[in-house]
């Protein structure tokens, strides 16, 4: 047997990355090694269990925005150095079914910034192998219906199985170089994601009148992004969009401001945005900046700036107005998640055994 031992570090935001990880535990477990699943949410430090020359380590994430969410990535850069240890990755992606043909997902850079940082850091990479569960992006569409997801959860099972199998035999898998031109290029929009658009997504969740303070959202949430200010919840831009507060909600009360927020892009965009830049280059207020500077890439960084700060003090505005209750009703009802057809996802749990989960 090439390997004694399995470590799996995991993120999840709804269930899916972890439900990966548990199914590759479970075969290891059945052909004998020693596992460890360890949950990165909130992570202060990273913790490695005692290292063999017989260890494989694997990291299970979802995929945000064609790439590893932050915390991952943070988490990876503070992985220490190790001397040629295995290493494989595994990304949960959107999956979808639409009649019978399954749709996949997007990878982006998710395996592959991984991959380089995990190199450089001395590891082997044995397996990358993307798995298109199904996809939790609420903002944008209702959850799957519970028949497609569940078709979608044992169509996947087996990828993972025969994935797990082949890793702990001593073979190697690289399933997600497969769509490498696509991710390669996909890369200006990840760029965009990571600097501008997951700060907007953390701005469009808001808890309505339905709310009872169970704080249930601030104890979850795996980056602690979320404070309550004013007795209502605040959503800071450390938020990662990962969907688990508005899923875990027993009250439903947390929505997507699908409309506000579709008015702050117009806003910002039409009006906010080139009023100020006229404003900046009629006065001149850069004029002490080195011109060769003054580029139609330097318009588009102050553009964003503009953006995310107008969505930030726009945030703030709405969260004090919620208190009222003619605004607090506006914004649910122009909130496509409010109706009943916008259903929450959670992966389901009944085809994992959970026993010794941390
Ligand atoms: C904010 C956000 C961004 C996402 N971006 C992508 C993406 O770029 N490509 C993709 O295939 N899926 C994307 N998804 C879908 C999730 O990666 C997918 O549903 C995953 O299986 C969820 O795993 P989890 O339940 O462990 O969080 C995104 C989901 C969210 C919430």
């Amino acid at each position: 047997m090439k390997y004694d031992q399995l470590i799996i570090y995991y993120f999840s935001g709804t269930g899916n990355a972890r439900n990966a990880a548990i199914w590759i535990e479970k075969i290891a477990k059945e052909k004998g090694l020693k596992t460890h699943l360890i949950n990165i949410d909130r992570f202060k430090t990273v913790d490695v269990p005692e290292l063999s020359e017989k260890t494989l380590i694997g990291f299970c994430s979802p995929t945000h925005g064609f790439n590893m969410p932050p915390i991952v990535l943070k988490f990876l850069f503070k992985f220490p150095k190790v001397k040629n240890a295995d290493a494989f990755i595994l990304n949960t992606r959107a999956g979808m079914k639409l009649y019978k043909f399954y749709l996949p997902g997007l990878s982006g850079v998710a395996q592959l910034l991984p991959a380089l940082i995990l190199r450089l850091k001395g590891f082997r990479i044995v397996g990358m192998q993307p798995l298109d569960l199904p996809s939790n992006w609420l903002l944008l569409h209702p959850g799957l219906k519970k028949k497609v997801v569940n078709s979608i959860y044992t169509r996947c099972n087996s990828i993972v199985n025969d994935f797990a199998s082949k890793l702990l035999e001593g073979k190697r898998k690289y399933k997600a170089l497969l769509s490498l031109p696509i991710d390669i290029a996909l890369i200006p929009i990840t760029l965009g994601y990571y600097f501008i658009g997951r700060f907007f997504l953390a701005k469009t969740l808001i808890t309505t009148d339905a709310c009872n303070n169970c704080e249930k959202c601030i104890i979850q949430c795996p980056v602690e992004a979320i404070k309550m200010i004013n007795d209502r919840p605040f959503w800071t831009y450390n938020c990662e969009s990962c969907m688990r507060c508005v899923n875990a909600c027993p009250q439903r009360a947390i929505e997507t401001t699908h409309a506000f927020s579709t008015a702050l892009i117009i806003a910002s965009s039409v009006i906010i945005s080139p009023l100020l830049i006229a404003g900046l280059k009629y006065f001149g207020a850069l004029d002490f900046v080195n011109q060769s500077v003054i580029t139609e890439n330097f318009w588009s960084i102050i553009n964003a700036f503009i953006f995310l700060l107008f969505v930030f003090i726009s945030y703030r505005i709405l969260h004090f107005l919620m208190r009222y209750k003619f605004v607090n009703k506006i914004i649910a009802y122009t909130s496509l998640s409010k109706y009943k057809f916008w259903r929450r996802y959670k992966a389901p749990k009944h085809m994992i055994n959970e026993n010794n989960i941390k």
